[in-house]
């Protein structure tokens, strides 16, 4: 047999090097390079591959169409995410922080497979059975059909998933599940997608869904499920603020349906449960009348979400270099539309502390927000409230136009639909509004952010 060759992974990139070295050469991260041992290729890796591709090349025209069948599993939210129900057959890698939540989604899922009477095995390699069990009764699991198995030997797994023949497999989580075939620790980079090859292979052989936990760190991905994404045919993240309730989870990938689908939950006593109407959930602490508190309507997925941004201005105490503090919000995007406020409204805040928070612990990527930060920014350094049942979208360039954004008929409906009386936006999207005929709610078309502010403030 080989003599096992040793070298040294990069636990953040992946990146292999011979000799040990305290900074990865690919990626330069510190100390992240870790020996492992790595196996001559063992003899059934051949055949293995050879179930998988087609032995010759076949012309496109004579390969036959098949749908992938999907199964819908309770929760509608999550089945939207994944672009319509799960596929039989496919892997699903759901990473997110610890203690996010992401062992009670799948337990969850879990419980509603087995609900609809298929058999289901979750396999745990952190949690004692009797801990899930636990859990599982705050969660109403019941069903004949859930299995639980604590196990972290990755071969014995599949063992008895094969004795089993589960129609789904969770295995939570990647990091804690180890092959035998390899001598390094578990967690490792080379274990991770040793344990996800192999249990894509167990899914795609069987015709079964399989979904994987990965943990992710706040940084991004040590030892991560980051480089499991090109194995896998699905990436679920779920994110939140530790300290709101809210839960988030959106597909990165998806190689049966689109990525652009979210759907939100609230971690509640019984568990996580969807959330219908986030707009009404994320506007219902609004202070009313309040400066600097104005309403915007971004683009979450494919739903628009309305949307509170908070700004508070203060004399600083800095002279000289005041502060500007952004959650939420792009920091470089915040800057320029500052510079925007000063510039081209004449405001002057040199000697201003500026804070800037979109409530409920949400981020907003999309220029869309500007008009919204605009007026929020603006509302709190004349100290003078914009009106409560007004909600404000669209483009800011660097002249202080007023830029039209896309879906904003879906943005002026959801505004609509939560009572706003009147929308502020862009100029260029009022005409293709107009067609569409909307007595219900006062559109006012702006060319540029003097227009807004002389209008709303
Ligand atoms: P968990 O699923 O264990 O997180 P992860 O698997 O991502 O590490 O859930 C962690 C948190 O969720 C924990 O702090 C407790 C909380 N929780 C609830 O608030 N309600 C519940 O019904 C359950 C099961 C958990
Ligand atoms: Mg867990």
């Amino acid at each position: 047999m080989a003599k096992p060759k040793a070298v040294f992974v990069c636990q953040s990139c992946g990146a292999q090097t011979p000799k040990w070295m305290g900074r990865c050469p690919a990626c330069g991260e510190w100390n992240t390079l870790v020996e492992e041992l790595v196996e001559a290729p063992f003899a059934g890796a051949a055949s293995e591959n050879a179930a998988f591709a087609p032995a010759e090349p076949i012309a496109y025209k004579d390969i036959k169409e098949t749908r992938n069948p999907r199964v819908r599993v309770g929760m509608e939210e999550f089945n939207k995410v994944l672009g319509g129900g799960v596929v039989m057959g496919s892997l699903v890698l759901i990473g997110g922080e610890p203690g996010i939540g992401k062992s009670t989604l799948l337990l969850q899922v879990s419980r509603d497979f087995a609900g609809q009477g298929a058999t289901v095995l979750y396999v745990s390699g952190e949690e004692s059975l009797e801990q899930i069990k636990l859990r599982g009764d705050r969660l109403g699991a019941a069903g004949d059909g859930l299995f639980l198995l604590a196990e972290t030997g990755l071969e014995r797994i599949l063992a008895q998933a094969e004795r089993l023949r589960p129609q789904a497999l969770v295995v939570d989580s990647v990091q804690t599940v180890h092959s035998d075939k390899l001598s390094s620790a578990p967690g490792t980079i080379s274990q991770v997608r040793e344990v996800a090859n192999q249990v894509f292979r167990y899914a795609k052989r069987n015709g079964v869904p399989a979904f994987l936990i990965g943990h992710i760190t706040k940084e991004g991905s040590l030892a991560g499920p980051k480089s499991l994404e090109h194995m896998v045919d699905v990436v679920l993240l779920f994110e939140g603020e530790r300290d709101h309730s809210h839960r988030v989870l959106r597909a990165l990938k998806n190689r049966f349906g689109p990525v652009s689908e979210l759907a939100i939950f609230e971690m509640t006593s019984v568990g996580l449960q969807p959330i219908p109407d986030p707009s009404a959930f994320f506007l219902k602490e609004r202070p009313l009348n309040e400066p600097g508190s104005v309403v915007t309507v971004t683009i979450k997925g494919s739903r628009p979400l309305l949307i509170e941004i908070q700004s508070l201005v203060s004399s600083t105490l800095f002279a000289g270099n005041p502060r500007r503090m952004s959650v939420g919000l792009d920091h470089f995007r915040t800057a320029m539309l500052l510079a925007v406020v000063e510039k081209k409204l004449g405001y002057s805040f040199a000697g201003e502390d500026i804070y800037l928070n979109v409530a409920g612990g949400v981020t907003i990527e999309e220029p869309a927000a500007d008009l919204g930060i605009v007026l929020s920014v603006v509302s709190g350094l004349k100290n003078r409230p914009a009106p409560p049942g007004l909600a404000a979208f669209g483009e800011v360039g660097l002249s202080g136009e007023v830029r039209s954004v896309g879906q904003a008929a879906a943005r002026v409906r959801e505004a609509a639909a939560l009572g706003f009386e009147t929308v502020v936006l862009p100029q260029g999207n009022l005409a293709g509004l107009e067609k569409e005929g909307r007595p219900d709610i006062r559109l006012v078309g702006v060319p540029s952010v003097q227009k807004a502010v002389d209008l709303v403030l």
